[in-house]
């Protein structure tokens, strides 16, 4: 159940918590499987998962205005949801980066894709049936009428 490090190994010793940047560690990210976060679920060692990026959260558990329950409701695992429906500011969202201390890893991720983008195509094509069909009944409707008329 080791915490797995794909990338460059030239780090010394892990930096204290809260030092690391996800940002600033491109080239030496730290990917960690869901079986490593969930360990990580008591209220003196919690981690998130929120945006497939890992945060421990630790030592923000008091300071969080919204509460420390919240966070350890979610701990070890996936808060992307609740993070969200919060709607927290920009100023929260800044706040994330300096407890971010890896990624979750490639095959944990859900891969969540944006919904087909053939369906514009597909839209026009129907709107185009859409008055086509109608005018096509109304004509023939009108030539029946016509010849019902004069006869
Ligand atoms: C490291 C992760 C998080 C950070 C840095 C963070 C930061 C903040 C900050 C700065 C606020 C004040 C309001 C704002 O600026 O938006 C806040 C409020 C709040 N947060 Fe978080 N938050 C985190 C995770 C979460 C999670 C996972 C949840 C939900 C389970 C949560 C629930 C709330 C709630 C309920 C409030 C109070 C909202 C209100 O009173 O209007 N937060 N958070």
């Amino acid at each position: 159940m080791g915490e797995e490090i794909i990338g460059n190994p030239t780090n010394e010793d892990r930096p204290a918590k809260g030092e690391e940047k996800c940002k600033s560690l491109k080239d030496d990210i730290k990917y960690y499987t869901l079986e490593d976060i969930q360990v990580h679920n008591m209220s003196n060692d919690t981690w998130l998962i929120i945006h497939d990026k890992v945060y421990d959260v630790t030592s923000f558990l008091e300071e969080h205005p919204g509460g420390e329950e919240v966070l350890l409701e979610q701990a070890g695992a996936d808060a992307t949801e609740s993070f969200e429906d919060v709607g927290h500011s920009t100023d929260a969202r800044e706040m994330l980066q300096q407890f971010c201390i890896g990624e979750l890893h490639m095959d944990d991720r859900k891969n969540e894709k944006p919904k087909d983008v053939n369906v514009t195509t597909e839209e026009s094509s129907n709107s185009w049936t859409t008055w086509m069909i109608p005018a096509i009944a109304a004509t023939l409707i009108g030539i029946l009428y016509r010849f019902y008329v004069s006869s």
